[in-house]
């Protein structure tokens, strides 16, 4: 009698607890989630982890663990190239959506949010847009049309399934650029002037009451020298808080987040420090694209451990530091990889001279490595008092 009335109590506990752990974490009690994805430990914070997606490696039936990681890890989508102006609109006046939309109803299915990328940028251009205005058949007025024109059409299409727009992307110069003195840079400001930023926020305002509307750049990780001449962050700090004091409607800062293991970088208080300036605007802010990149030496490339163990761990703790920052700010929405795995990254085909690579979170065999582990122990170890939820952003009217 005792021994059967033992083994009901006995059952009854284990039931307790395989419920227990089969809840999500908001729920009382905080057991441990049984989802330990970035995703699900983001959502802790209110935070959104994102990804590039890089469409032929989605769709390719021989790569199924791409798929399937985007699926699982992740709770926000960038189209790392198909809503790029080349790509969408490569014939004058006929727009090819199918890619892209494609990804907006991945995204859908897996319950994530999508970062649209990107609206004004000197780069992928389509050739009929560039040689138009080399050439002189398209002057000033009818360029400023076009890009009217493509800005409207383009998020009116993707009307209510974009979280945020990347809406004018790398406008500002860097230091070493010629003149050395920051500037507004690249075609548009060339052929239109400087005026085409905050002209481009109202047209796609205009196009979608409700996304939040971003400035996107790199190297704004943190304030430098606090002389506008040479700080980037600073120029487009100066940027954007006249923005808003015109009443331009830009809702975000993206900070692309693309990191070197071989320079000095920053530390995550600095970092913080930025967001927290940006947020004081009246700003959110974002990573927007972050990967950390080495240098492929000879002994790297020979798999000599000495070597790639100190990449694989400057690569993590710049991860961590962006993360981090991003963790403390209550304005910062979103952490987002351009690309998840070593086997899919710009980074060897853009950085070659000298080579460079292991920027990401998995390695080719989409084996987790260092910066995976620090990116989520980060997710886990974060909470009150320093790390709160999100405060979500409204967009601008
Ligand atoms: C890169 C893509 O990853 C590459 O596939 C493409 O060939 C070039 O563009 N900043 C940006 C991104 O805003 O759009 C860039 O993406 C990387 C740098």
């Amino acid at each position: 009698m005792k021994l059967r009335r033992w083994i009901v109590v006995g059952a009854v506990a284990l039931a307790t607890v395989g419920t227990l752990n089969s809840l999500p974490a908001s729920a009382g009690g905080q057991p441990r989630p049984a989802d330990q994805s970035l995703r699900a430990l983001g959502m802790r914070h209110d935070l959104y982890i994102g990804t590039a997606v890089d469409m032929a490696a989605l769709n390719d039936p021989a790569d199924p663990q791409y798929r399937q990681l985007v699926g699982s890890q992740f709770s926000s989508v960038t189209a790392e190239n198909v809503m790029k102006w080349e790509s969408l609109e490569p014939t004058r006046g006929t727009y090819n959506w199918g890619p892209a939309d494609q990804l907006i109803a991945y995204a859908k299915q897996n319950n994530q949010r999508v970062r649209g990328h990107v609206l004004v940028w000197h780069n992928q251009l389509p050739g009929w847009l560039t040689t138009g205005v080399a050439d002189g058949s398209i002057d000033t007025a009818e360029l400023r049309d076009i890009l009217r024109n493509h800005i409207t059409t383009v998020v009116k299409h993707f009307k209510g399934k974009i979280w945020q727009w990347d809406v004018v992307n790398e406008a500002v110069s860097d230091p070493w650029d010629n003149p050395p003195a920051l500037h507004y840079k690249g075609f548009w400001a060339q052929h239109l002037g400087p005026g085409y930023v905050a002209d481009a926020f109202r047209w796609a305002r205009a196009a979608d009451p409700n996304a939040l509307l971003f400035y996107n750049d790199y190297n704004i990780e943190a304030f430098g020298s606090g002389n506008p001449a040479d700080d980037k962050t600073q120029f487009v700090y100066d940027m954007v808080k006249r923005l808003r004091a015109t009443g331009v409607p830009i809702d975000g800062v993206g900070s692309q987040g693309h990191l070197g293991t071989q320079y000095g970088n920053y530390d995550t208080l600095q970092v913080a420090d930025a967001l927290e300036r940006f947020g004081d605007l009246g700003l959110a802010t974002a990573f927007t694209e972050v990967d950390v990149r080495s240098q492929m030496t000879p002994g790297v490339q020979a798999g000599d451990s000495n070597e790639i163990n100190p990449r694989l761990q400057a690569s993590a703790a710049n991860y961590s530091v962006l993360l981090q920052a991003c963790l403390l700010s209550r304005h910062c929405l979103s952490f987002t990889v351009w690309g998840f795995t070593d086997r899919h990254s710009w980074i060897p085909g853009w950085f070659d001279n000298p080579p460079e690579g292991l920027a990401t979170l998995y390695d080719e065999n989409y084996q987790p490595k260092r910066a995976y582990q620090t990116v989520k122990a980060d997710l886990i170890f974060a909470g009150a008092p320093h790390v709160l939820p999100r405060i979500p952003q409204k967009p601008r009217r």
